[in-house]
């Protein structure tokens, strides 16, 4: 048996719809768009969804958007994809960090200082469980510091009642192929309920234009191709279904990995925390042996991260970040691992997977 560490989903429908907007539609700025921003939209329970062509440039719209400048900082987790502080150093921003909850990978409250150079605080909601929003709203609000929720790995992901995107002031989705929804391609959301920032967000993915022919912005061109949107609109209608198969797997690991002296699992959902799975990811000392058993039986892993963002060669080049500034991420991603998780995921899949870990250690 060989099982893929993850597994993109497109229907025939999904196909259609794409071909069906091509055909039919403005091939930017189409309907297409508009409906998928509005369902989008209504999914989070926010006001306002403005889609664009990456989780990347979701973020770095919304940190703009929200008066983030060059030089202004903006504290987040470094255990997280790379892109989560490219973002915004690309236009200037800087980087600053705050440490992880060992048992649940994000940002810990206690852990974080604001300081007056900070004008915005990124919780990540890595591998698809949502951070300690409630604590983290009100360090910020106590500092007029804005929230920005990352949310490229969490579509659907529920905090005490409320979806995430919808919980700090802004929320940044990715579809990416591999996101428990993506577009067929590359593409980003950003969420909110306020206008203005909505507004912003829409004239800066737009080449910064005020009418037509006039720009009082400088903008980008970051828009989503109405092809990609007409895709969202058919993964979004899956979406639910597709999390509720990725719980159900995560609770056959659950069941069946508990034992293991050793290993790690992720958090399970609680009556407040409903988490989505976008990575089922365990924690081991002895990952890389793991990893070798695991790819000798066809089984496919991976590593997220292997290297925390402030570790990475460019960010230690241009901040000097050094070994122990961050000690619980540090140690996570030299022992993280990831397992296969996808929607359609056989049981059998998930029992082969078991019993090739239980093998490991015997
Ligand atoms: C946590 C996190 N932030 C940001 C991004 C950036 O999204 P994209 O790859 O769509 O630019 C990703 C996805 O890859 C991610 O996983």
């Amino acid at each position: 048996m060989k099982v893929p560490l993850a597994q993109p989903i497109m229907t025939e429908d999904m196909v259609q719809a794409a071909a069906n907007a091509l055909r039919n539609e403005r091939l930017t700025m189409g309907d297409s768009m508009v409906k998928f921003e509005e369902d989008f939209a209504r999914m989070c329970g926010v006001s306002h969804a403005v889609s664009v062509n990456s989780g990347t440039a979701a973020i770095q719209l919304a940190l703009l958007a929200a008066g983030v400048t060059a030089k202004d900082v903006v504290l987040t987790s470094s255990m997280s994809f790379v892109a989560t502080t490219n973002a915004y150093v690309a236009f200037g921003g800087i980087p600053a960090f705050a440490d992880v909850i060992e048992s649940e990978y994000t940002l810990d409250p206690a852990k974080i200082a604001l300081g007056p150079e900070v004008k915005a605080i990124m919780p990540v909601h890595l591998y698809g469980h949502p951070s300690r929003m409630d604590e983290i709203n009100e360090l910020a609000k106590d500092k007029g510091v804005v929230v920005v929720e990352d949310a490229c790995q969490a579509h659907g992901a529920m905090y005490k009642g409320r979806r995430v995107g919808a919980i700090g002031d802004i929320g940044c989705f990715s579809f990416y192929p591999t996101k428990n929804m993506h577009v067929g391609g590359d593409g980003g959301m950003m969420t909110t309920d306020d206008a203005d920032i909505a507004d912003m967000v829409r004239k800066l993915r737009h080449c910064g234009r005020k009418t037509h022919n006039e720009h009082d912005v400088i903008g980008y061109t970051a828009r989503l191709n109405s092809a990609n949107a007409a895709v969202g609109i058919e993964q979004l209608k899956m979406l639910e279904t597709w999390n509720e198969k990725r719980r159900s797997v995560a609770r056959k690991y659950h069941e069946q990995l508990k034992d293991i002296d050793g290993l790690h699992l992720p958090p399970q959902p609680t009556a407040e925390v409903v988490p989505v799975y976008h990575l089922f990811t365990v924690r081991t000392t002895r990952r890389d042996e793991l990893r070798k058993h695991l790819d000798g039986a066809s089984i496919q892993t991976g590593v997220h991260y292997e290297i925390p963002i402030h570790l990475q060669p460019i960010y230690r080049e241009l901040y000097g970040f050094k070994e122990g500034m961050l000690p619980v991420t540090e140690r996570l991603c030299k022992e993280v691992v990831t397992l296969p998780m996808f929607p359609d995921m056989a049981g059998e899949q998930v029992d082969y997977v078991c019993e090739k870990i239980k093998e490991f250690y015997g």
